[in-house]
């Protein structure tokens, strides 16, 4: 809140004085204050959640962009479907999809490569530990660019 407030030069020298003092701006009486208190109340309403951190806050695998994570992001929940067997944020889903997000890899040794090797072939039913199969590619026909992409993106999240 008052960080919000600093960003009003207008006020600053009266708020440097009022917040020595040790007091909010109730103290500023006349000035109008009271008013931007409240407003920026307001602007601590939490942002809808987002569901993967933002590639800058992720590491990324050797020679992936960060464009790349975005667009693996996009295929993931969107053209790539893969959300509809393993959950909107990757978490897996019952008899569908394995999870994603965590440490253990049930069909590749978890690495980059490991991973894009998975996604390209799919997985039989037969080694499939829900019974399920995943078919080449998760039944679409995304090209190895944009496979390469999605890797990225679930390598991720379980980093
Ligand atoms: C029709 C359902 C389905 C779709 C769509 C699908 N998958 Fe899968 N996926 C599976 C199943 C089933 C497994 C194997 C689960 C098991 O062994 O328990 C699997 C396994 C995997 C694994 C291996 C996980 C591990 O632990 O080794 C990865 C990686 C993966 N999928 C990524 C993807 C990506 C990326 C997409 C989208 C391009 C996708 N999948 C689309 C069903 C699906």
């Amino acid at each position: 809140m008052r960080e919000a407030i600093r960003t009003r030069p207008r006020y600053g020298a009266v708020l440097a004085l009022v917040f020595a003092v040790g007091f909010g701006p109730a103290a500023c009486g006349g000035e109008g204050d009271g008013a931007a208190t409240e407003k920026t109340g307001a602007e601590t309403t939490p942002e809808p959640a987002s569901e993967a951190p933002a590639a800058s806050e992720v590491d990324l695998p050797d020679g992936v962009t960060a464009e790349m994570f975005a667009q693996g992001k996009q295929i993931f929940g969107g053209v790539g479907i893969c959300f509809t067997c393993h959950g909107q944020s990757g978490e897996g889903m019952p008899n569908l999809g394995a999870n994603l997000t965590d440490s253990q890899w049930l069909h590749s040794d978890g690495s980059y490569e490991g991973i894009i090797a998975t996604i390209t072939a799919g997985v039989p039913a037969e080694k499939s530990t829900s019974g399920s199969p995943m078919v080449a590619r998760g039944g679409t026909n995304l090209p190895d660019d944009q496979i390469a992409a999605v890797a990225a993106y679930v390598w991720t999240l379980s980093r």
